[in-house]
């Protein structure tokens, strides 16, 4: 599994501590920035992140900016992208088990490094429980199909 890491400023500090936790296990990153000091769109840098997915190169993503909500909004544009901005482990594992979601949102304003670890990790453990919510998930795939081609 090899996972895209995106930030803008408000998120680069959890960025760097979240790459660190995920090298140190021995799991593949693909840094799509941003860098330090630097003042930056999450937007741009989201559009990174899932472009490197799109193309195969990263099997999900986690992305950071001030909320989560912003790279959220951003990677939900992209087909075959479920991402959630997610605060707790409660609402990680969710997301995984009932929504299948490939791509997690964390805000660098709203959680310390400790907290966003447990997020990442309780995330990275849970998988998707399929039955009825897989159901679900195809319906938000036709959905996509129906919407965008
Ligand atoms: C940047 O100031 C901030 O707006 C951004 O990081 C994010 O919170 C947007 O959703």
């Amino acid at each position: 599994m090899k996972i895209a890491l995106a930030s803008d400023h408000a998120g680069y500090e959890l960025k760097e501590g979240v790459r660190a936790f995920l090298e140190n296990k021995g799991i593949a990153c693909l840094d799509c920035g941003c860098g330090p000091g630097e003042t930056v769109d999450y937007v741009d840098y989201g559009i990174r992140a899932m472009e490197s997915m799109g193309s195969g190169e990263c099997d999900r993503a986690i992305l950071f900016c001030g909320t989560g909500l912003g790279m959220a909004i951003v990677a939900n544009k992209f087909r075959g992208i479920r991402a959630a901005a997610c605060w707790n482990l409660h609402t990680a594992e969710i997301s995984r088990k009932h929504n299948d979601c490939n791509c997690l949102c964390l805000g660098g304003r709203v959680l310390e490094l400790a907290e966003a670890l447990g997020i990442v990790e309780a995330w990275l453990n849970a998988r998707f429980e399929g039955g009825r919510h897989e159901r679900r998930v195809d319906k938000i795939i036709d959905l996509e199909k129906k919407n965008f081609g």
